[in-house]
């Protein structure tokens, strides 16, 4: 973990101009901190098979991170959820302007994928990680998942509809961020899938208490504004609280089963996340 923050740090995007604000607008967000929990999970499985290739997959997990800061930049913006705060800190439109927090997201977008391309990995491997990286994260995953979000506020969706919502803008990011992992780690297809499908889950879980923390948390504790999500299809307006936790527990139980069966190894190296995501809905 503390590799890859320093790693962040050490190649943010550089770019020398004289510009006032550019180069700063590019870097801001990603400092500015966050869970880290997609390139936690890549991280983690190379580190289970292949520790020998954790440096070599530095930039492909910062690539993810990348993707998702800039998604997160958008996701604020005052035409999509209008948000001030994000990670404890004033949004990028808000510190500077929303031409600059527009223009940062499309750099981070696109750096994502030269940042992954610089990474001393084979080129087949690294091709591989870049279809599956533009797969989830584009107009197939995380966009379309935004568009159903924005589109459909105020107008209330089936439970399988929010699932799916879910399903493209969250979790198909975090079940890809375990999918490049398996790949960088030379993993079996069938474990490639294994571990996809099982993120998805986690990831739609992972939705479910991002919508239970709107309800439930304050804006200290959350690092980003709370009761914002009024007008959404989220869980918590879809279900009410207390069935949105019921649902976050099931998901959750049925995840342990199946992580259950994964090798040992990989339950080892995974074991600390999934206390801190997983587990954590099973005790309640
Ligand atoms: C926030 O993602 C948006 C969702 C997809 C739920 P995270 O909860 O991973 O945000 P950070 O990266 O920790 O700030
Ligand atoms: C956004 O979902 C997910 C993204 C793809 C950025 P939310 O709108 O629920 O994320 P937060 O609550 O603002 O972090
Ligand atoms: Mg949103
Ligand atoms: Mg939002
Ligand atoms: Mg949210």
């Amino acid at each position: 973990m503390q590799r890859f923050e320093t790693y962040l740090q050490e190649n943010l995007p550089k770019v020398s101009t004289f510009h006032p604000i550019y180069e700063d607008a590019l870097g801001v967000m990603l400092l500015a901190g966050g869970k880290r929990f997609r390139p936690m999970l890549l991280l983690t499985i190379v580190d289970a098979y292949e520790p020998m290739l954790h440096g070599a997959s530095l930039p492909v997990a910062l690539a993810i991170e990348m993707l998702h800061t800039y998604s997160l930049i958008h996701d604020d913006l005052p035409a999509m959820d209008d948000s001030p705060l994000r990670r404890g800190h004033p949004t990028l439109h808000t510190r500077y302007d929303e031409v600059t927090a527009i223009l940062a997201g499309d750099a981070l977008n696109t750096d994502a994928f030269y940042t992954l391309s610089q990474a001393p990995l084979r080129d087949d491997v690294k091709m591989k990680l870049v279809e599956l990286l533009a797969r989830d994260g584009g107009g197939r995953g995380m966009v379309l998942g935004q568009a159903i979000d924005c589109y459909f506020e105020n107008q209330p969706l089936s439970l399988e509809q929010v699932k799916t919502l879910h399903r493209n803008k969250t979790a198909k990011l975090i079940a890809v961020s375990m999918q490049m992992g398996a790949v960088i780690a030379q993993l079996p297809r069938s474990t490639q899938e294994d571990l996809y499908a099982f993120g998805l889950d986690l990831g739609l879980l992972f939705q479910i208490q991002d919508d239970i923390i709107d309800e439930t948390q304050s804006e200290v504790e959350a690092g980003k504004p709370t009761q914002h999500d009024t007008d959404k299809n989220s869980f918590v307006n879809l279900l009410g609280l207390d069935e949105s936790i019921r649902e976050a527990n099931s998901v959750a139980k049925d995840l342990q089963r199946r992580f259950e069966h994964f090798d040992k190894r990989l339950q080892n190296a995974l074991q600390p996340l999934m206390n801190q995501y997983l587990y954590r809905h099973i005790k309640e």
